[in-house]
């Protein structure tokens, strides 16, 4: 019979495409559909199945709950399975929902209902022995999950060790999630590590999550609600009470509501779709649970999914639109990122016209075309995104995008370097970054520049006033002191504290170029073994990868930094305004100043930097400022405020004699 070839033949379909996107989404974590598109699949095979029970079998994706367990975690068999939920689209489904359970329960019985938020992380389950935590799983396919133990460990949000009285064994279930805010900054980070960005906080949870180094897992901003307990839940009487439980025993527990009619409870799901977008977190919909265990029993479990629960899930954010063109931003770490300009498309009441591709690979693996339809998702605040291309409305007019060779802002060449997603303009001086570059440059960690915070930076910058870090060492108290905020007093602190900044060692210094990978640790090594001159006539990525410490990434980004005339240009100002760029040397550990810290100010018979050569040679610390922790100043003409700060604090102060009695 035609029809049921046909039948079966779009059945087997469906499986292969459910099947498919499963593992996509289960054990790769690089889902290529939207939820939606993925529930349509699944619901029509479920339908189709339910029609033709003669051509329903055991191995068919709907007789399962999920994908297979990723090699490489040990194993967990879940005593008691982690199911799955079914679905309400619309408000109808929950009355329908709400009169089967009523039928099925009798005329005797009226459900209490509990409303609580479906948040869009990863599910898994915890297990406590004696108030201890000793295990942490991943749902995996709902029977078999991942060990993930080490990684859990490291959320802050799971307790070791419970409050209260809980049973001998408790296994509380939940959602691992990561907070938009924390997503973005997560983003952000990556981006300037030049590694890969997440799509969403849902990804982001789970790649976090099944990370082999837990160490990764720790420097993740997860955080976790308990929705359910599996071994140790036959305790409570009803989901409330349970949901009360977890909480006095100090897990977090996401927001519920008890409601006494569906009424109610649809009210609930209206009123959070509203509300979506202004919670911290991304959900997706509302779970409706039978409050009572005793009825949640007598209703059972189907299949996949409890009868006495359900998701009621919200429109998806997401649209259809065409990808007008796209442009290259470069953001202030020297990313350049893709942006998709689009053909205006109003997505759960908001007009996107611009969206991002994250990178170059993104664009080519997803295989997205310009001139393409396109479907764009938008969620609370994350960024909207192009998350695939709609193949089937193509007519052969699109082009492939190719990612630019100079940077879009000024014109150098850009550089992507192997193993990176992130192709970067490295020009410190590129307009895009420059802000970025000075408010790095004067941060506490490298020159030091008190009152040149972000805000400030960010003001003389946009003024015109400072277009590099080497402007800053031009500025005048008198260009200062008119500005809103500042006073004559304001300004000349500003221009002593940025005098000073002069005499940080040449490690901090080289550390504030912001070269990539350069951190202060290794401008440290680089600065024992070579000058500024030496870097500025060239230092190979061989004689760079010979220091202990140094690897080919940071060799060949600092060689590339070298490279460009624009950053040998800023060096070279930096050096002519009086910064240290002499080698520092390695402290020999027993020299006669070993230990000790000096401060040297005040105009000397030979430049500075040969008194701190020697100091550091003879084992002893330079240091800028004075305090109770300096062992000497050696003070010479016209010594200042640092001299009357010694003899305040009593710190003995030395002249150049003193100084070489010392050394010698
Ligand atoms: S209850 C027996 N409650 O949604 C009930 N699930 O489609 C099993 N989820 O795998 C789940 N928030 O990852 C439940 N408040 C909530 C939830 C929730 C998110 C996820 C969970 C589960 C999936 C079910």
């Amino acid at each position: 019979m035609a029809e049921s070839v046909d039948v079966r033949g779009r059945i087997e379909d469906l499986r292969e495409q459910v099947r498919y996107h499963n593992r996509r989404y289960h054990i790769e974590d690089a889902p290529e559909i939207s939820d939606a598109e993925y529930d349509a699949l699944y619901a029509e095979l479920e339908a189709l199945e339910a029609e033709h029970p003669e051509l329903a079998t055991p191995d068919s994706p709907t007789q399962r709950v999920g994908g297979e367990p990723l090699e490489g975690f040990e194993e967990v068999r879940h005593a008691v399975p982690m199911l799955s939920l079914a679905n309400a689209r619309k408000t109808e489904d929950l009355s329908e929902w709400d009169a089967r359970v009523r039928r099925l329960l009798g005329p005797d019985e009226e459900p209490r209902y509990v409303t609580e938020l479906k948040i869009d992380g990863l599910a898994v389950s915890l297990r406590y022995e004696n108030g201890r935590f000793v295990r942490g799983a991943t749902r995996g396919n709902g029977m078999v999950g991942e060990d993930v133990t080490q990684n859990m460990r490291t959320v802050r949000a799971i307790p070791d060790r419970l409050d209260d009285e809980p049973p001998d064994v408790l296994e509380p279930r939940g959602e691992v999630f990561m907070r938009l805010a924390d997503f973005e900054k997560l983003n952000r980070r990556q981006e300037a590590e030049g590694k890969p960005t997440f799509a969403n906080p849902r990804n982001a949870a789970a790649g976090s999550i099944r990370q082999l180094d837990s160490r990764i897992t720790a420097s993740r901003p997860l955080t976790i609600f308990l929705y359910g307990v599996g071994e140790g839940g036959e305790a409570y009487e009803s989901h409330s009470a349970m949901l009360d439980a977890l909480k006095s025993y100090g897990l977090r527990v996401n927001p519920y509501r008890v409601h006494d009619s569906i009424e109610t409870v649809i009210e609930e799901c209206e009123r959070r779709a509203a509300e979506r977008e202004s919670l911290p977190y991304q959900i997706d919909g509302v779970v409706v649970k039978v409050d009572s265990r005793e009825q949640q029993r007598a209703l059972g479990t189907v299949a996949r999914a409890p009868r006495w629960a359900i998701a009621y899930k919200f429109e998806p954010l997401a649209g259809r639109t065409k990808l007008l063109d796209v442009i290259v931003n470069v953001g202030r770490t020297g990313a350049l990122t893709p942006q998709a300009l689009l053909e205006p498309v109003n997505i759960g009441g908001v007009t996107i016209s611009r969206a991002t591709l994250h990178n170059e690979d993104y664009i080519k693996e997803k295989g997205i075309l310009i001139g393409d339809t396109v479907v764009v998702e938008r969620a609370g605040d994350v960024i909207p995104q192009v998350v695939r291309p709609v193949t089937e409305d193509r007519d052969g007019d699109e082009r492939v995008f190719e990612m630019p060779t100079h940077c879009p802002v000024c014109g150098e060449p850009v550089s992507r370097p192997e193993g990176e997603a992130v192709t970067r303009c490295v020009n410190a001086r590129c307009p895009a970054q420059a802000l970025e570059h000075i408010i790095h440059w004067a941060s506490k960690g490298a020159m030091d520049i008190e009152g040149l915070g972000e805000k400030v930076a960010t003001r003389f910058f946009d003024l015109g006033l400072i277009k590099d870090p080497a402007d800053i060492y031009h500025l005048e108290a008198e260009q200062i002191s008119p500005l809103e905020g500042f006073g004559e007093k304001s300004a000349e602190n500003l221009v002593r504290a940025i005098e000073r900044s002069k005499e940080q060692p040449f490690p901090r210094v080289l550390f504030a170029l912001g070269i990539r990978h350069v951190g202060s640790v290794t401008a440290e090594l680089i600065a024992e073994r070579f000058s500024g001159e030496d870097l500025l006539r060239g230092v190979s990525v061989e004689q760079l990868v010979e220091i202990n410490g140094i690897g080919g990434v940071v060799a060949r980004a600092v060689v590339e930094y070298f490279a460009l005339e624009d950053n040998r240009d800023l060096v070279e100002r930096l050096m002519r305004v009086g910064l240290y760029f002499e080698r520092v040397r390695t402290k020999p550990s027993d020299g006669p100043l070993t230990g000790k810290r000096m401060v040297i100010t005040g105009t000397l018979s030979r430049p500075r930097g040969e008194y701190v050569e020697r100091l550091e040679a003879a084992g002893g610390t330079f240091t800028s400022s004075v305090s109770k922790n300096t062992d000497y100043v050696l003070a010479g003409e016209e010594a200042g405020s640092k001299l009357d700060r010694a003899r305040e604090l009593g710190v003995p102060v030395i002249d150049e004699a003193g100084f070489e009695e010392l050394v010698s």
